[in-house]
């Protein structure tokens, strides 16, 4: 058993730290935990990421106290009830929107940031396959959450992405009605993405976060030049005071007030969108309740998958579904077809700098091709930039396999 001060005050540090051993936390954070100190504010965007998280939990949890996950009554009690009647439940809604679209753009600057400093490589492959996983769930999260105010754009999204799982010429229709309970999306189809949506996805989320951050643990993060050091005979450095020739900070409290510092520049951007410019977050068209007699002249996915929507969209059923397979989990495979030993920025490396820009403005090119509809010349550069996406991957393993080491 062990020891307690029965005097210690309730709640008092003494208290505490003889029940949770916050001390011990404090001490791990400060002195086992070290950061490079040659990394810029883009390392702040993982931390940035958990807190966006933070404030989907929070405000999905105001809006399930009045969402009602009923064909009937989904659509009033997200656009009527929760919007006008609740107090501040429009205030919920806008940070609940605002934050599931600005996550992906943190997600994707994230994950370009990695790419363009390797941290997927040497001892870094599980930190980039956790991640990626994430990005896997908060795609099905997203998903899942656009049907629940069943507009016009939620039954039509439904229909047109679970229509996918019918495999093309394969004709696997039994498993579209297997996914959606019934022969449209319906009742059954509603209460299962509700499900999913706050419960068993929310739940692979946290998970993932913890088994993301347990990746990190043991290889640090990167830095800015890919230098690879003895993290200990640096920290040792530090804590024998020699602060300036140390080439790491402690994660606590130095790096955290640097990770706070961005944190608070990105919540002033984050509640500027929430209060002023919802309207980007929210589609006119799901403004209309969902009618299953009425397709809407243009079906399209939020910003977020338009770039994978339009490597679908060019190409025949099956060759667009081969296609859009590849688009979802060829990021996967990064680690393993870049072969160059090079842990280093693009700017230093081979021709890997010319692919990672190609690739970055050709996903982009896909994003704004996406959104118009498939007519001339739109359709075209779509289909262009679609190719381009897919031969990018397979030279990865070729251009990355002659580079000179560094
Ligand atoms: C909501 C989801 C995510 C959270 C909360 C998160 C959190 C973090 C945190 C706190 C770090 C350390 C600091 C930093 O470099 O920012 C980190 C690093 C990293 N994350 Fe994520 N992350 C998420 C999603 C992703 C995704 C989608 C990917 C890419 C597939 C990814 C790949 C990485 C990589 C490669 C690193 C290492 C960076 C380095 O060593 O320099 N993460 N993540």
């Amino acid at each position: 058993m062990a020891h307690f001060d029965e005097n210690a005050k309730p709640f008092s540090h003494k208290w505490l730290n003889e029940r949770l051993a916050v001390d011990t936390l404090k001490r791990v954070l400060s002195t086992e935990y070290w950061i490079p100190k040659n990394i810029n504010f883009l390392w702040a965007m993982g931390m940035v990421l958990a807190a966006t998280f933070g404030m989907l939990l929070i405000s999905g949890i105001f809006l399930l106290m009045y969402y009602q996950p009923n064909t009937q009554l989904a659509f009033d009690s997200v656009n009527y009830t929760i919007m006008s009647e609740v107090g501040y439940g429009w205030l919920w809604r806008h940070i609940h929107g605002v934050g599931a679209s600005v996550v992906f753009l943190i997600i994707y600057i994230h994950m370009f940031t990695g790419i363009y400093y390797g941290s997927y490589k040497r001892g870094r492959e599980l930190i980039w396959l956790s991640g990626m996983l994430l990005f896997v769930a908060f795609s099905a999260e997203a998903f899942s959450g656009y049907m629940l105010p069943w507009g016009q754009m939620s039954y039509w999204a439904g229909m047109v992405i679970t229509n996918l799982f019918s495999g093309g010429s394969l004709h696997a229709t039994g498993l579209v009605e297997w996914i959606r309970g019934d022969y449209v999306p319906s009742q059954a189809f509603l209460n299962r993405f509700f499900m999913l949506h706050v419960l068993l996805i929310p739940l692979a989320i946290i998970g993932l976060i913890v088994f993301h951050f347990g990746t990190l643990r043991i290889p640090h993060v990167n830095n800015q030049d890919g230098e690879e050091f003895d993290f200990d005979a640096e920290a040792e450095k530090w804590k024998a005071g020699q602060k300036k020739e140390s080439k790491v900070i402690p994660f606590n409290p130095v790096f955290l007030s640097k990770d706070v510092f961005v944190m608070g520049v990105y919540f002033i951007l984050f509640f500027f969108l929430v209060f002023y410019n919802f309207e980007f977050a929210m589609d006119p068209v799901n403004f209309d309740p969902a009618n299953p007699l009425k397709t809407p002249t243009h079906i399209y996915p939020e910003w977020y998958f338009l770039w994978s929507y339009e490597i679908l969209r060019p190409f025949s059923t099956n060759i667009g579904l081969i296609a859009f397979a590849f688009a979802q989990v060829i990021f996967f495979a990064l680690p393993f077809l870049d072969r160059s030993p090079n842990v280093a920025p693009a700017s230093r490396r081979g021709p890997f700098k010319y692919w990672f820009w190609i690739l970055l403005v050709d996903m982009l090119i896909l994003t704004f091709m996406g959104k118009l509809p498939p007519v001339k010349p739109w359709g075209t550069i779509g289909y262009v930039a679609a190719v381009i996406f897919i031969i990018l991957w397979i030279a990865l393993p070729f251009i990355t396999k002659s580079e000179k080491k560094l």
